[in-house]
């Protein structure tokens, strides 16, 4: 015991003196160990570590000769801005990080504590996996953790950085979580790596080609953030953290935020006049929400479609906005997933949704439609049909066919629906429509072209608007552009303490 008591003086030593410019060398570095991590991560001074005398039971392969205390991973509590969180973080040079049976019980103690206590657990991932000295001791340990982290979903907010390998088995527990952080050029997740792909399929690719931050980030959309090191992971960790509450039942801290006019003139001219022509709804977004404040999600994956927090008034919301930028804004399998997903993790989370709505419809094609367009749009709409957070949807300009009611409509229990005068609110656009509905006098017109042109004309201006939504209630009201932070504003206020219950059954059956 007299060499583990040191060891912890040493460690003592070393946070308290001396260590801020060790850190600050590091930090240069920007690969930082797994306790260098956690300082950096949680307020200076605040980490309390737990099992830190912990050692593994392993005999097989000489491993009684080589113990290190800890096991490999660093677990405790500590503060972020003041608020409760726990943490894991896997140090790779204690046995390449990978999870023993008494690694995984060390995480699998501060998951329960979170849960208990109602407040983030936030895992930094570093493992070459299963310690597979230990065999299946080492998979249960895995399955212990993978069980909590599905009970503990929508109870408490979990956060995965994945700051150096995850690979096989262990990568379901970052997926189950609800936002994963990959650090580039440093860290990967795959569930076979590239030896097993090559013998199975003969691919020959890299392990960054295969499970890297840009592979993940842009193809699959496994991860939701990416970091330029860890430092910037870190980064962004806190500034994710600040617009989600500590757990189900509480809500998230406001920022303070002194009321003004609030009109934003510069909303005025985003829309184009031509309705065929692109638009960057980020400016839209940026028009509404505080100055600063958004913080975009999953940025580089299915970019049809743009999702992230923000701030209203100090208040922390949640975005989903059809992009006309990228494929006209359409709804396709990937946006719908991404969405969805999004959706739900605001509704577990008592954050607001504002929804700004600029959509031409769904994609067609077999591509589309063999990647199953119906159960993935069906996700998007069974998680908005089932949100009871506030929620309230502007229509910037399109709103065509089912993406209408999809996209946060008021008969799917939206509670606010705005539009802007430019709002086309209808079951297609007005070629389409009139190519079908008038197809018998287009063909027998003398000049049919100019019959489509003039049966187009009469059909856009019946219904390329969107009073005759507003006339039957399904817009509360038809708004400025320049008011519409104001509006918002007011409406969410109004909002603040909705309270909604679905009907009683064990859980419902979203169309996975
Ligand atoms: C025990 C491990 C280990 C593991 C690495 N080490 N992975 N020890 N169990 N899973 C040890 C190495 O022996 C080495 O020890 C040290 O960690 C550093 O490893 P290196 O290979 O030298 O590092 P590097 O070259 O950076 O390569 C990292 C790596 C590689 C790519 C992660 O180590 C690797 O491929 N490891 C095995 C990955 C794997 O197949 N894991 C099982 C996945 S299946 P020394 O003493 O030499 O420093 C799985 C199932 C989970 O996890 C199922 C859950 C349901």
């Amino acid at each position: 015991m007299d060499k583990k008591l040191q060891l912890l003086a040493k460690r003592e030593k070393a946070l308290l003196g001396g260590g801020e410019e060790r850190l600050a060398k590091q930090h240069k570095k920007l690969k930082l160990t797994a306790r260098e991590r956690i300082d950096l991560l949680l307020d200076k001074g605040s980490f309390e570590e737990i099992g830190m005398f912990v050692e593994h039971r392993a005999t097989n392969f000489g491993m009684e000769k080589s113990k290190f205390l800890g096991d490999g991973v660093v677990t405790g509590y500590g503060t972020i801005e003041g608020r409760l969180v726990y943490v894991f973080s896997q140090d790779f040079t204690v046995f390449g990080g990978s999870l023993s049976e008494t690694h995984a019980e060390k995480i699998v103690k501060i998951m329960d504590l979170a849960i208990k206590n109602g407040a983030p657990i936030i895992g930094l991932n570093d493992s070459g996996g299963a310690r597979i000295q230990e065999g299946v001791v080492s998979l249960g340990g895995y399955a212990d953790i993978f069980y909590r982290n599905t009970l503990a979903s929508g109870v408490i907010p979990q956060i995965s950085l994945v700051m150096g390998p995850c690979a096989g088995g262990a990568v379901y527990s970052p997926a189950i979580t609800d936002f994963i952080i990959m650090t580039e050029n440093s860290s990967y997740m795959f569930v076979t790596g590239p030896n097993v792909v090559k013998t199975v399929t003969n691919e020959d690719v890299t392990s960054e080609e295969l499970g890297g931050a840009s592979a993940h980030s842009t193809k699959s959309g496994v991860t939701h953030l990416t970091a330029v090191n860890d430092v910037e992971t870190i980064e962004k960790t806190k500034r994710l953290l600040s617009y989600i509450p500590q757990n189900w039942q509480s809500v998230t801290p406001r920022k303070k935020y002194n009321l003004g006019e609030e009109y934003r003139d510069e909303l005025c001219d985003i829309v184009p006049e031509s309705s065929n022509m692109p638009y960057d709804i980020r400016n839209v977004i940026k028009g509404i929400a505080d100055e600063g404040s958004f913080f975009e999600i999953h940025e580089d994956y299915a970019d049809n479609i743009v999702i992230g927090f923000a701030r209203l008034a100090g208040r922390s919301i949640g975005l989903v906005c059809n992009q006309p930028q990228s494929l006209a804004g359409v709804l396709d399998v990937e946006s719908s997933k991404k969405a969805a997903r999004f959706v739900r993790f605001c509704d577990s989370f008592n954050i607001p949704l504002l929804v700004l709505e600029d959509v031409p419809g769904f994609l067609p094609g077999t591509h589309q439609e063999w990647n199953a367009i119906i159960s993935n749009g069906a996700k998007l709409l069974y998680a908005f049909s089932e949100a009871t957070v506030p929620r309230i949807t502007v229509i910037t300009r399109k709103a065509y066919g089912g993406a209408y009611d999809v996209m946060n409509s008021k008969h799917i229990g939206a509670d606010m629906n705005f539009a802007w005068p430019s709002a086309e609110i209808a079951v297609m656009g007005a070629k389409g429509a009139s190519e079908i509905i008038f197809k018998k006098e287009i063909r027998e017109a003398d000049n049919p072209d100019e019959m489509l042109k003039q049966k187009e004309g009469e059909y856009a201006e019946l219904f390329a608007n969107p009073y005759i939504a507003a006339s039957r209630g399904f817009i509360d009201e038809v708004i400025l552009p320049r008011e519409t932070r104001r509006k918002l504003i007011k409406a969410f206020a109004m909002l603040e303490n909705k309270k909604e219950r679905l009907p009683d059954k064990k859980h419902g059956n979203i169309p996975l």
